[in-house]
């Protein structure tokens, strides 16, 4: 981030495992982040293109405006600013994998061997793989949000990381203009200051972090509490091998398990916190609730159910506002954002054990970390939804 607050290539979070960037490909990664903060602009307009064009013909055709996002998204799909915006934007976000892509692959031998020279001797965390997993089906088809092979798909024969460094490699702190910080963990210490404002006497002894993928947001609470002992699971080998190196190199112990959060192998009433950011709507309907009843058995008593999305559609405070907020379903290999944003939450909660006086629903100011456990507020928000067992 410059002193403009302009997210910058050369500002984003280095770690030794980190994929490096010539000349050529760091001009790209710059290049990229400026479309995108472009197009984030253009954004901006779509509500006057709706207000003065789009909605008064709707409304001349109709005789009452748009019911709801559906027939907002239908009725903008047939202007033309619209249109070409829409695929500008899944170009950037394929282009963005792309150029990650060509610089994982050229150096992916390289990483294989920082990652696994990470693994050996003194090491603080674990890593725990299962070679009989089975992928989850929901997650088998997608390039999830355009990148290439998702999160679990091995490109080298033995011990690949390609997976995480592809993710690591810029996505978030390309989208969010750094947003969230150079190390993308800006919404584990959201959640990290959301809790000690909410349960300022909370002091967790151990911690688990679902959807971890390579760890930007599981490292805060190690941070926030470092005497806690912090287990972190996904789906994916290499994002896994990928979380536990980079974890390892910036000096962090944390337990990274290959499992499903559906189904885990922990002992029931192992976790006093049990957290998730940016998870449930890449998994499916049946899940969230299967992973919810789950989050119930392994939480002792007291402990706390923390999970961190974008608000459901129900609190948009229009259909043109939910319309926004559902692009990715249909644009961006993502088609659970939007039947999870239609969920019913508390009633998840509720099912699985939770007494619904101890649901919460609620929004968290974004936080970008400038260094450690130290941090600025953000501009936008995050839904929370969680529960106290
Ligand atoms: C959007 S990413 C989460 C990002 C991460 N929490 C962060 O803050 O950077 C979703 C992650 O959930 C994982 N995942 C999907 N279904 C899962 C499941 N049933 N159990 C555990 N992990 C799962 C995916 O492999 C992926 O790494």
């Amino acid at each position: 981030m410059n002193s403009l607050g302009i997210a910058t290539w050369s500002g984003f979070g280095r770690h030794t495992i980190s994929p490096l960037t010539d000349h050529d490909e760091s001009s790209r990664m710059e290049f990229t982040i400026n479309l995108f903060r472009a197009l984030n602009g253009i954004q901006a307009h779509h509500r006057t293109i709706y207000d003065r064009k789009v909605e008064p013909e709707f409304k001349r055709q109709h005789r009452r405006p748009p019911k709801d996002r559906h027939e907002v998204r239908k009725a903008m799909l047939k202007d033309s600013t619209f249109q070409v915006w829409s695929h500008l934007r899944v170009l950037a976000q394929q282009q963005l994998f792309e150029n990650a892509r060509i610089s994982v692959d050229r150096q992916l031998d390289t990483l294989i061997g920082k990652a696994r020279s990470k693994s050996r001797g003194k090491i603080k965390g674990s890593l725990e793989l299962d070679a009989k997993f089975e992928v989850p089906r929901y997650q088998r088809p997608f390039d999830m949000h355009w990148m290439p092979g998702s999160y679990f798909t091995e490109f080298a024969e033995k011990d690949d990381v390609a997976a995480g460094a592809l993710y690591d490699f810029g996505g978030l702190y390309v989208l969010t203009n750094g947003m969230l910080g150079k190390y993308n963990d800006g919404a584990g210490y959201a959640v990290v200051r959301y809790l000690r404002e909410k349960f300022p006497k909370f002091s967790p002894k151990a911690v688990l972090d679902q959807g971890c993928t390579v760890g930007h947001n599981t490292l805060p609470f190690k941070d926030a509490w470092p005497k806690a002992e912090v287990h972190a699971i996904d789906i994916g080998a290499p994002v896994l091998r990928y979380g536990h190196a980079r974890a390892e190199d910036l000096g962090y112990a944390v337990h990274f398990s290959q499992q499903n959060a559906e189904k885990t192998h922990y002992k029931s009433g192992m976790f006093d916190l049990i957290v998730s950011t940016m998870f449930l709507h890449e998994t499916s309907y049946k899940a969230v609730y299967n992973i919810v009843k789950e989050n119930y058995r392994l939480l002792k008593p007291g402990g706390i159910m923390v999970h961190v999305e974008q608000p459901p559609f129900a609190m948009a405070s229009s259909p043109f506002d939910a319309f926004t907020g559902d692009w990715d379903t249909h644009n961006n290999e993502e088609p659970f954002w939007g039947p999870m944003h239609d969920m019913d939450l508390a009633d998840v909660a509720v099912k699985s054990g939770f007494k619904r006086a101890n649901v919460f629903q609620e929004f968290a100011p974004m936080v970008t970390p400038v260094a450690g456990d130290n941090y600025a507020l953000g501009k936008g928000r995050w839904f929370v939804f969680g529960a106290t067992k």
